[in-house]
């Protein structure tokens, strides 16, 4: 989708008017009533399409309420863009959106939620529907606005959103189709289409020899094979000795293994490796981007399914870093892939490391779909990648570490063991475990199994079912970041 900037709407651009369920003055409430009932377009996401006639300047127009002016924020702003740009279903579409110097959100802030709720809004899910698409972003939008300089960052925002949306083409792919292999091959795609970016996969025949038991147990009794798929960002004008360093989990299937999962919703398992695919599409932003620092990512692409050769509880396998792991529950995998990849990461050289992981239920039910969990070891890490949340629009809450969690995890005959017989404190003791393997140096765990992969519209921009692209807009922001520490 291409953005402009500039004051008026040219001739065949469709005209937002956002109106908030404050009364406007006397004058645009008399327009408004001319055009729509202006009580039924005030609510938050009510959005009406009307045409004006000729004799007016004959365009189409989309009247969409704000709600309310106290409740106004960024959110509410791209669930308005969403919702009027569902009503322009016609393809080649163009939407013109007037920027509002009065309402409490900045402009640079609205610029980017208009872009990111008209893009994220605008993304279909159905790609493998015979019958075409539902609903598709306007060829163009832009934003009316006497302020040039907000061109920049809106631009940034569509190329964020855009690679946001084909973590949501990952995310909501069949797991038949998106395998291991082929998450692998996705990464080298980008890589190919990119400057400075380059990616591997490391095979299970790899994967063995650098003594990733952990990974290598949870890969066993799947027919696809697993990748460690390795992507670097080295541009050559890097500044300072910052490697950002990016673990995903890429579950392609979460079948729970021998501790197998019930049948209810284990369709939306596919969606267990949306925080791998959050990373993998993030590594695509930065190089388009262009941002000056050097990321590493690694992603732990593998299914868990049950069979001959599945890893069973009671097993006691060894990670990378050398620390034994009794296997309780062989549904509790994806700590036991991220053990190596967070090793791994450090290993080769990442100095700040963030991963992202679909790896609790209890977390989805401790925050639902909005919010995801952070935990951290080091306060000036996490308060970065809480800001970055923030402004990404990418929610995110701290959750403790404590080393009085850790006894959870003990375990009788090994060092630790991968899951505890009580039900309290999941997502926690998951992050103590993580915490073991992620060696010296800061590092923050997003636990974002509520807002990764929706099993129902949640009502806002992200109307859609299935993948959200959750991550990809936070990782990006966190990079930024750190290319410019005084924003
Ligand atoms: N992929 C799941 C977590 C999950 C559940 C994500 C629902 C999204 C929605 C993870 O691998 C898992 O199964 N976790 C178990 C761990 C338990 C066995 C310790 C869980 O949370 O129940
Ligand atoms: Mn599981
Ligand atoms: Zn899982």
């Amino acid at each position: 989708m291409e953005i402009r900037v500039q004051k008026e709407p040219d001739d065949g651009d469709a005209l937002a008017v956002p109106v908030l369920e404050s009364r406007a003055s006397p004058a645009v409430e008399q327009r408004l009533s001319e055009l729509v009932d202006p009580d039924r377009v005030r609510r938050l996401g009510d959005a009406y399409l009307v045409h004006v006639a000729e004799a007016e300047g004959g365009r189409d127009v989309v009247v969409v309420g704000l709600g309310k002016a106290d409740e106004l924020d960024s959110d509410a702003v791209r669930t308005a863009a969403a919702a009027a740009t569902r009503q322009l279903h016609r393809s080649g579409s163009r939407l013109a959106w007037p920027l509002d110097g009065q309402l409490s959100v900045a402009l640079e802030e609205q610029a980017r939620a208009v872009v990111d709720g008209v893009l994220l809004g605008s993304y279909d899910p159905g790609s493998w529907k015979s019958e075409g698409k539902e609903v598709e972003p306007p060829q163009r939008l832009v934003l009316l606005t006497d302020e040039p300089s907000l061109e920049p960052g809106a631009e940034r925002a569509a190329r964020v959103a855009e690679w946001a949306n084909r973590a949501r083409d990952l995310a909501n792919a069949p797991p038949n189709e998106l395998t291991p292999e082929r998450l692998a091959a996705r990464a080298a795609e980008i890589a190919a289409g990119a400057a400075h970016l380059s990616a591997e996969a490391l095979d299970p025949g790899r994967i063995e020899e650098l003594g990733m038991g952990a990974f290598a147990a949870v890969a066993r009794a799947s027919h696809n094979p697993a990748r460690l798929i390795v992507m670097r960002y080295e541009p050559p004008q890097a500044k300072g000795d910052v490697v950002l360093g990016l673990v995903g989990k890429a579950i392609t299937f979460d079948s729970g293994g021998i501790s197998l999962k019930p049948a209810q919703g284990m369709d939306e398992m596919k969606g267990d490796m949306a925080g791998g695919a959050a990373v993998v599409e993030s590594m695509g932003a930065i190089a388009e981007l262009g941002l000056p620092l050097r990321v590493l990512a690694v992603v732990a692409a593998s299914e868990n399914m049950i069979g001959g050769h599945a890893y069973r509880p009671g097993d006691i396998v060894r990670a990378m870093n050398g620390k034994t792991i009794e296997i309780t529950n062989t549904d509790a995998e994806g700590r036991l892939v991220l053990a190596d990849a967070l090793a791994y990461a450090r290993e080769q050289g990442a100095t700040h490391v963030l991963d992202l992981a679909t790896l609790t239920g209890a977390m989805q039910i401790a925050l639902g779909d909005l919010y995801a969990g952070v935990f951290a070891n080091d306060d000036r890490w996490l308060a970065d990648v809480l800001a970055a949340g923030t402004a990404s629009g990418d929610h995110l809450w701290p959750f403790p570490l404590h080393r009085r969690y850790r006894r959870y995890v003990d375990s009788s005959f090994a060092d630790m063991k991968n899951s505890s017989d009580l039900r309290q404190g999941s997502p926690a003791l998951a992050a103590e475990f993580l915490k073991e393997f992620v060696g010296e140096g800061p590092w923050a765990h997003i636990d974002m199994a509520g807002p990764g992969f929706l099993s129902r519209s949640r009502g806002d921009y992200l109307w859609q079912r299935g993948g959200t692209g959750y991550g990809v807009r936070l990782i990006v922001e966190l990079a930024r970041r750190l290319t410019e520490p005084a924003a």
